[in-house]
């Protein structure tokens, strides 16, 4: 089958495309066609080595520490299964599902866990819109809800507001009850009202941080700001959430800043994407595509990631089901 396929780390010139075998399937496995993917921040970090400060160490351990260990790339998918181990019940043959693959998607085919983040997809979702779901909306269900415990009232400022979690964070902050107020570029202000933020900063015109303004919790989805200056606009109680972060935010989140400043890692749930899918078909929740490449352009859609201006998620079309309505069951 035709995949992605990264054996060093490096640019993203690093890329081939190239054919490997299709993956076998254990009893409790699925074999899923995949139709559409996606490029996600963490795919560019893997496929550069480039993990954030403390996370050298612990990121090559993970990912393989001289050489990419999954030899394809990619975790975002939306497909449909094709084939089931002995002891799958979750699943049957022809189902459309998405998720979150462990050991690459940017391929035809991939197999994954029945019990691995891998749920339903909601049926008035194309596959394009589904393969950008998992790992922005999990990541900002994670960090809004056990991280933040975000509620109705709070006022909540999301930074990065645009990007691939932040477009999550700003619907399901809303979702929660919170005031959002959402911060981006002039080009995406519009967007963020559209997902239903109360209030928008642009940032190339105001310094949130100067703003006078208070807010319960400022989550930084995008690596820009210091507790140093974002603590003039918490609440006595609030909380800096900054998602990216590194020694200095550990030390305070540990020692210095107890309670005030919070760090943690996204999860892979299959209870929590089956939420998110819920909130999906209720219409709760929209994705927001910033751009579609073929299989054979992953390495441009790796470009545009790193730009870190994307607006949602960057598609990855592997099959002619990827775009548009989906395909009837
Ligand atoms: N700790 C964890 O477990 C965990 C989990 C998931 C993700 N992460 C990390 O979280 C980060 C966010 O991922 P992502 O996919 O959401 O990123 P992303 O899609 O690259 O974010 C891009 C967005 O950030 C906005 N932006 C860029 N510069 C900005 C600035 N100076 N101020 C405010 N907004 C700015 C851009 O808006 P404009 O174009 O308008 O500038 C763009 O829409 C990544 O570094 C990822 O590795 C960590």
């Amino acid at each position: 089958m035709k995949a992605v396929i990264h054996e060093r780390y490096g640019a993203a010139e690093a890329l081939k495309i190239g054919a490997v075998d299709r993956p076998d399937i254990g009893d409790n496995e699925v074999l899923i066609r995949v139709y559409a993917s996606s490029v996600t921040t963490a795919d560019w970090r893997i496929r550069a080595a480039a993990f954030p400060g403390y996370a050298w160490l612990p990121g090559r351990v993970m990912f393989g520490l001289f050489r990419p260990r999954h030899k394809v790339t990619g975790m975002e998918f939306a497909g449909r299964v094709v084939a089931r181990g002995q002891g799958v019940t979750r699943f049957k043959g022809g189902d459309a599902v998405f998720g979150l693959a462990p050991r690459g998607a940017h391929a035809e085919y991939l197999a994954i866990r029945e019990d691995a983040a891998v749920a339903a997809k909601p049926g008035a979702l194309g596959y394009d819109e589904a393969a950008t779901v998992p790992f922005g909306a999990l990541s900002a269900l994670v960090f809004l809800r056990d991280y933040a415990k975000v509620g109705p009232g709070q006022k909540v400022l999301i930074n990065g507001a645009s990007g691939g979690v932040g477009v999550f964070a700003v619907q399901l902050a809303k979702h929660f009850g919170a005031e959002v107020t959402a911060v981006a570029s002039t080009g995406n202000l519009d967007l963020l009202r559209d997902l239903g933020a109360d209030h928008v900063i642009d940032y190339t015109r105001e310094d949130f941080t100067k703003s006078g303004k208070h807010w319960d919790l400022v989550f930084d989805t995008v690596g820009k700001t210091r507790f140093a200056t974002v603590k003039r606009v918490l609440t006595a109680q609030g909380i800096y959430l900054p998602i990216e972060f590194g020694l200095r935010e550990i030390a305070q989140a540990l020692i210095t800043e107890r309670g005030r400043v919070k760090v943690g890692v996204s999860g892979d749930s299959q209870d929590d994407l089956d939420y998110l899918a819920g909130l999906l078909a209720q219409g709760t929740l929209r994705p927001v595509i910033d751009a579609r490449f073929p299989l054979e352009q992953t390495a441009d859609a790796h470009r545009r990631v790193e730009s870190r201006h994307k607006r949602g998620g960057v598609v990855i079309v592997v099959g002619d089901e990827a775009s548009g309505q989906p395909v009837p069951q």
